[in-house]
């Protein structure tokens, strides 16, 4: 990693700070069709992502985003209102950058969320995945190269990305609001085409429970910083093979439903964090 990506990062974070984002603890990530969450917080202060120094410059409709710091279930939220995914163009250095940033203002968890197709047949569009572990089969890593060792260690040790405590404050969220909420394996791929069925056959024997194109680096960057992670799947389709076809105005829908679960699941998790 070289000085420029550090100095960047260094430049993007002071830049948030003069801002007012000072004190953030829990970072959030939020994924397609859930950025709503975001508008549930007090006394913000947003920045569009345009705007941060040596943030990515978005290129794809819709996904234009902005960073919302503000309070939310009784802690200060830096929350990711879209994210930036590898099959727009970006490496993963870039797709994490942000988790850096977020990790040199002071945020020592990161909750991950996603739309993910739903691989095990138990589960059905509108269901909410704890995240208990993942299968990077993005065929890239953001740790590639050399590495900073004030960022993280050159090995990461990945045996809990997701914190087990955390997964049963998801559980206990979800009890809370009288939600059954799913367990299982995300599968990450590099997107952009939806998996063929023979791929979703393939994910199935691999462990996957869901599968989606986004989260796997950014958790995999987490926990080089040593960050505490949580992550929440929206299924919001059978993956391929399971349902006749599939598009994105589908994926879009479903989170649509499910919103007010899911935010209530994720306020009532960050009031237990
Ligand atoms: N596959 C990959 N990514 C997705 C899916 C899917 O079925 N649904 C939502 N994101």
């Amino acid at each position: 990693m070289n000085t420029n990506y550090l100095e960047a990062v260094e430049k993007a974070a002071s830049f948030l700070k003069d801002k007012g984002m000072q004190t953030p603890q829990i970072g959030l990530i939020l994924g397609s069709g859930l950025g709503e969450l975001a508008d549930e917080a007090t006394d913000t202060i947003e920045v569009a992502y345009e705007n941060i120094p040596g943030f990515p410059v978005s290129t794809v409709e819709g996904h234009a985003g902005k960073l919302v710091y503000g309070d939310l279930g009784g802690k200060k939220v830096l929350a990711m209102q879209g994210r930036f995914h590898y099959y727009e163009g970006y490496s993963l250095k870039e797709v994490t950058f942000p988790v850096r940033v977020m990790k040199a203002l002071g945020v020592s968890s990161l909750v991950v969320t996603n739309a993910a197709g739903g691989v095990n047949e138990n589960f059905t569009p509108g269901d909410l995945m704890i995240i208990t572990d993942h299968i990077n089969l993005t065929s890239d890593n953001p740790l590639l190269g050399p590495n900073n060792n004030d960022l993280g260690p050159r090995f990461t040790d990945m045996s809990e990305a997701y914190d087990k405590g955390y997964q049963s404050l998801i559980e206990a969220a979800g009890e809370e609001n009288g939600l059954s909420v799913q367990k299982g394996v995300y599968l990450g791929l590099a997107g952009p085409t939806y998996e063929t069925p023979a791929e979703v056959r393939m994910i199935r024997t691999l462990g996957g429970d869901a599968v989606g194109m986004s989260t796997v680096p950014e958790v995999i960057v987490a926990r080089h910083a040593g960050l505490k992670v949580a992550g929440i799947s929206c299924i919001t389709n059978f993956a391929a093979g399971l349902q006749e076809s599939l598009n994105h105005d589908e994926v879009v829908e479903v989170t649509t439903r499910v919103r007010e679960s899911f935010k209530s699941l994720v306020k009532t998790l960050i009031e237990k964090m």
